[in-house]
């Protein structure tokens, strides 16, 4: 058995096609590990006779709130799904594809069981009769993970084999689209469904299905292991919570950085170890490309959901990338419209074309603001999903913040 890490592309495609892959797997908490430590407890506890609005009361109380980026509240979606005859499904979305986003991974290959209890205890809350994980394939260490602990759960009759069933994502951002997401396990392609109805109600397979983010199960064993207060006690600039914030780009430390919900950029910048060194501060973006850019000027706003909305922004997965006066704001704008352009499913034609034209837009010296303007309007109203009623959000944050780098007097 070889390892292979930081290997060149070709090493690694050497060694996929000798068919000896094998990642390297972290320490991790194994079942056994959690179980001494109490784990599955609640579990156990609530299937023996729980009542399903008393945990929801529990969650709801904690401020629990959606984590793969849109921070809908929990214990309300759970109310949802129930309020739905069933037979019901859960859908637990791992494809974490947001540019910046790796929360999900470190929580993951550290403590897996805290999910997946969290999901059955999720799964039994709306009476779930079946678990589909759809996980990223670019992570193999914890598809590994996973595979094994699963495995663990059925040996230790937690769940029947079958209960929980594993999916590989195969690359497209697209399908972390939840509607995406359910036409792909359904064997289909990922193109995103309208809304409504929502997947609470129809869902995967036509049924109402229940879907989670990785963290948010995360939190609904932690809340329910420790109590609400964990998240609901936690408070900084008016905002309460907690939040794992993904930080990369010119910090001394990059990494998942847990802080308070409605901390700024300087707190985090500050968690990280401050600035990389010998560059300064000049932009940064909150939450995955989607939410644009925003200057160093804006560093005293709490970054958590609803806070950044007067901004045209928002915090999403809380992907935070911190730019220096060392990098441009238009090209990483560019970039951003670049990987838009092309993870866009096709099926809308305002966002097919609206993200190439845009592009072709964006390589002019001065960028013809009215008409990238009209563009984005017609994307925000006519796409089918996020992906391009967001994409223009780039475009406006370098136009409001960032005008001296488009005027096209710059040298470039
Ligand atoms: P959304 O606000 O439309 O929905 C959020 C969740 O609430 C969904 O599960 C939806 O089904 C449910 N919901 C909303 N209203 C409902 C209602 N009336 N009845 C029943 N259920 C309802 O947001 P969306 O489009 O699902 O997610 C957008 C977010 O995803 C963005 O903030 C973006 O940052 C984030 N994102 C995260 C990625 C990641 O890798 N974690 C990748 C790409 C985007
Ligand atoms: Fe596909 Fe873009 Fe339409 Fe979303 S907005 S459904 S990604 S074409």
């Amino acid at each position: 058995h070889r390892h292979v890490d930081h290997a060149t592309p070709e090493a690694v495609q050497a060694t996929i096609d000798a068919g000896d892959f094998h990642p390297v797997i972290p320490d991790y908490e194994d079942l056994a590990a959690c179980r001494a430590g109490g784990g599955y407890d609640v579990l156990t506890r609530l299937r023996a006779g729980g009542d399903w609005e008393e945990v929801q009361q529990v969650v709801s109380d904690s401020g629990l709130r959606g984590l793969g980026g849109a921070g809908f509240p929990a214990g309300k979606k759970w109310g949802f799904v129930r309020g739905y005859p069933g037979p019901r499904l859960m859908a637990v979305n791992g494809d974490e594809g947001e540019p910046g986003t790796f929360k999900d991974r470190f929580h993951l290959e550290r403590q897996p069981h805290l999910f997946l209890e969290g999901m059955l205890i999720s799964a039994w809350a709306v009476a779930a009769e079946r678990i589909y994980i759809y996980m990223r394939d670019e992570y193999p260490a914890v598809l590994e993970i996973l595979r094994r602990e699963i495995a663990a759960l059925e040996a230790a009759e937690l769940i029947r084999p079958g209960d929980v069933i594993l999916r590989r994502g195969a690359g497209a951002y697209i399908c972390g689209e939840e509607s995406a997401m359910i036409e792909s396990i359904e064997g289909k392609r990922g193109l995103p469904r309208h809304r409504p109805p929502y997947v609470a109600q129809v869902g995967l397979f036509g049924r109402p299905t229940l879907v989670h983010n990785i963290e948010t199960c995360h939190w609904v064993a932690r809340v329910l292991r420790e109590g609400p207060e964990i998240l609901s006690a936690v408070e900084r600039n008016g905002r309460r919570g907690l939040r794992s914030y993904s930080v990369s780009g010119r910090v001394a430390r990059p990494g998942v950085h847990l802080l308070p919900a409605g901390s700024t950029i300087a707190d985090i910048i500050e968690a990280a170890g401050g600035m990389a060194p010998g560059h300064v501060f000049k932009a940064y973006q909150p939450g995955g490309p989607s939410s644009g850019l925003l200057p160093a000027s804006m560093s005293d706003v709490p970054l958590d959901f609803d806070t950044l909305q007067p901004h045209g922004s928002f915090i999403g997965s809380a992907a935070v990338v911190v730019l220096s006066e060392a990098d441009s704001a238009r090209d990483a704008a560019l970039n951003m419209l670049r990987f838009f352009e092309s993870e866009s499913c096709g099926q809308c034609t305002p966002c097919r074309v609206g993200c190439e034209k845009a592009v072709k837009l964006m390589q002019a010296d001065a960028w013809d603001a009215p008409l990238l303007e009209e563009l984005g309007r017609a994307m925000v109203d006519a796409s089918i999903c996020g992906l391009g009623q967001a994409a223009p959000n780039p475009i406006r944050a370098v136009i409001k913040h960032f005008p001296e780098e488009v005027s096209g007097d710059q040298l470039r």
